[in-house]
């Protein structure tokens, strides 16, 4: 029976992907995982539903006895953070380049169905113009940028190359339940989920003006999962985001306002490498992906806040 494979399947967003293909009906789902940034905890109730495999993508002998003929390989394992990859390039470099060179080689020898590829909104860097739309040129301003970007052109190589069915969804800014708030590069969502319940304030680096196109994590599963059944669709990226944006000032009053409190945030320089906006155009995504992203801010970040509520 063919397989799927999910990549950083512990992890925030992978995790999340398993679900989804449980829940849409998928019997075979193998998860690789170093359990780096990912917590077997992540999959609680679905854990005795997959084959968890804990696994290095920078290792290929470890990995490619798991992606051989598997339907569709997600491929979500990552280093990520922006600023994770300016303290110390080299691991991120070679999970994220390296990890993802084995990831596609192992799908094209294994002859696996269709790679899809988590790729990042950072790739596009500060542009003159929002939104912003895949036909820009890039302008990764991090290592983390660039490594991710590079995951893309290779996905586009194997696919002109070697005929690999393999999509790239350029995630905008994914929140949402399970993403760990603990680490000094998390999300900044999630940190603020973390400071609003403890009624303490979190910093912002910069003015708290800059904004993000922020995407509610069932979005990107629903987007996964149609690019996954996708026609024509090899070799392309797309944006994955909602095509709106949200200030972090914004987004910090907005959980003010919902725990009924008055804390003022406080505001630190801002961060290296930081893009000062970022906002998808999602046109492309809509008409070849049939994305539809469901979610409203509001909503999201209510639903986020309810499970941080509850741990
Ligand atoms: C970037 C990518 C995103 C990717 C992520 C992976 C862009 C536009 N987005 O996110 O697609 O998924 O890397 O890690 O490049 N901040 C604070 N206080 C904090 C933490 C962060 O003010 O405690 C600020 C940051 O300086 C930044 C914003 O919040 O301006 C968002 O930061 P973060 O959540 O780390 O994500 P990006 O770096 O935007």
């Amino acid at each position: 029976m063919s397989h799927y494979v999910v990549t950083g399947g512990a992890g925030f967003i992978g995790s999340a992907i398993v679900r989804g293909l449980l829940r849409d009906g998928a019997r075979r789902v193998v998860v690789i995982d170093n359990l780096l940034t990912g917590h077997e905890s992540n999959l609680e109730e679905v854990r005795a539903c997959v084959e968890f495999e804990r696994a290095d993508i920078r290792e290929y002998e470890a990995i490619a006895p798991l992606i051989r003929g598997a339907a569709v390989v997600f491929h979500e394992a990552a280093i990520p953070s922006v600023p994770r990859s300016i303290d110390d390039p080299a691991p991120s470099h070679e999970v994220n380049i390296d990890g993802t060179f084995n990831v596609l080689r192992a799908a094209r020898e294994g002859q696996a169905g269709r790679v899809v590829y988590a790729a990042s909104s950072s790739a596009y860097g500060d542009t003159e113009v929002l939104p912003k739309v895949e036909s820009m040129a890039p302008r990764p301003k991090s290592p983390y940028a660039l490594q991710k970007l590079v995951g893309e052109y290779y996905c586009n190589v194997f696919s002109g190359v070697y005929g690999l069915e393999a999509v790239a969804l350029r995630y905008f800014n994914v929140y949402g339940p399970r993403q760990d708030p603990t680490s000094p590069y998390s999300g900044v969502l999630s940190v603020f989920m973390k400071a609003i319940l403890e009624r303490r304030s979190p910093t912002i680096f910069g003015d708290g003006e800059q904004s993000r196109d922020f995407t509610f994590v069932e979005d990107v599963v629903e987007l996964n999962l149609r690019a996954a059944r996708a026609k024509n669709v090899s070799g392309k990226v797309y944006n994955g985001g909602n095509g709106g944006r949200i200030t972090l000032n914004e987004a910090w009053a907005l959980l003010q306002r919902f725990e009924d409190v008055e804390i003022r945030a406080k505001y630190a320089a801002p961060r290296p490498g930081d893009v000062r906006h970022s906002q998808a155009d999602t046109a492309a995504a809509v008409r070849d992906l049939g994305h539809d992203p469901r979610f409203s801010f509001e909503e999201g970040m209510r639903r986020t806040l309810e499970w941080y509520r509850g741990q």
